[in-house]
């Protein structure tokens, strides 16, 4: 079978990085990382979009910003019974259906992960004939939930989609405070990383919830205690809370809603 990857940045890129089996074609303006991604997959890159062949499915991994221009250059191009399986965030099936002439549309929100097998996909089908083949592609780079409504791959794209960022966020801020307490910056980046890999791998293989398991590291009256109820008392639960609504405003926006 054949897929074109049309956008190759570095969500495509992890999503595209595991898959096998399949005879790659991959195009982006400016070529460099179309070549990058065809030569690390043993595929064929293209200078122009028309060059591209007919495929059974196309994976678009542009930014939704610069998919109006993408659908007009490629829509007398594309062939209506490819499958087109979407990574943007906030552009919706209608859309998609609409602006390519498509009749089968998967919606997926991924995230960076991916690249290391450890990714996390939400998908959404319309009107896909087989759905099965397209988890498969994607079970090759992490762990898949298949969603019933596009309402909740809008939901989960600020949580799965965007969370890689705050935890390399919170990484950030955690290494340089460890910095200023005189370790160096290897020794500080290495405990922080492996503080947050190893947390990540207890919180997701454990029967514990994450409530039971934050209790376990945390003694009465000791140093942890001390150190959340500071961030509580500084309002990290509304700020989260704030922050996603913020989220959930910017989708509505990118969807015309707002
Ligand atoms: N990054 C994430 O972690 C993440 C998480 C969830 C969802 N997403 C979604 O994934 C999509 C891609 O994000 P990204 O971070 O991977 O973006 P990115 O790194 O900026 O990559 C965008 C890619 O699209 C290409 N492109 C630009 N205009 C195009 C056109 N007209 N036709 C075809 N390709 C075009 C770019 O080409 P050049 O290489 O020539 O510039 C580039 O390869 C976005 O829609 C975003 O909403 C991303």
């Amino acid at each position: 079978m054949k897929i074109a990857v049309l956008g190759c940045g570095n969500l495509a890129t992890a999503v595209v990085s595991k898959l096998e089996g399949f005879e790659i074609h991959t195009y982006t303006p400016s070529f460099m990382r179309a070549e990058k991604l065809a030569i690390k997959k043993g595929g064929i890159s293209h200078r122009k979009l028309k060059d591209v062949p007919a495929t059974d499915y196309i994976i678009l991994g542009m930014k939704p910003q610069q998919f109006d221009e993408f659908s007009k250059d490629f829509k007398n191009h594309f062939d209506s019974d490819t499958v087109v399986i979407s990574l943007l965030a906030g552009t919706d099936v209608a859309t998609i259906k609409k602006s390519l002439g498509a009749k089968s549309v998967a919606r997926v929100m991924s995230n960076t992960p991916a690249l290391v097998g450890e990714g996390l996909h939400a998908l959404f089908f319309s009107d896909v004939e087989k759905p099965e083949i397209v988890e498969k592609m994607f079970k090759a780079s992490g762990e898949i939930i298949t969603l019933d409504s596009e309402e909740k791959i809008d939901a989960i794209t600020h949580f799965s989609g965007s969370g890689p960022a705050y935890l390399f966020d919170l990484a950030r801020i955690l290494t340089a405070e460890l910095e200023k307490r005189g370790l160096t910056s290897e020794q500080a980046s290495l405990a922080i990383k492996q503080t947050l890999r190893g947390s990540s791998i207890l919180l997701k293989n454990s029967d514990l919830s994450a409530i039971e398991l934050r209790k376990q590291v945390t003694s009465k009256a000791g140093v942890t205690e001390k150190v959340l109820e500071s961030l509580w008392e500084s309002g990290i639960d509304k700020a989260y809370e704030k922050a996603l609504v913020a989220g959930d405003e910017k989708i509505a926006q990118l969807k015309g809603k707002l």
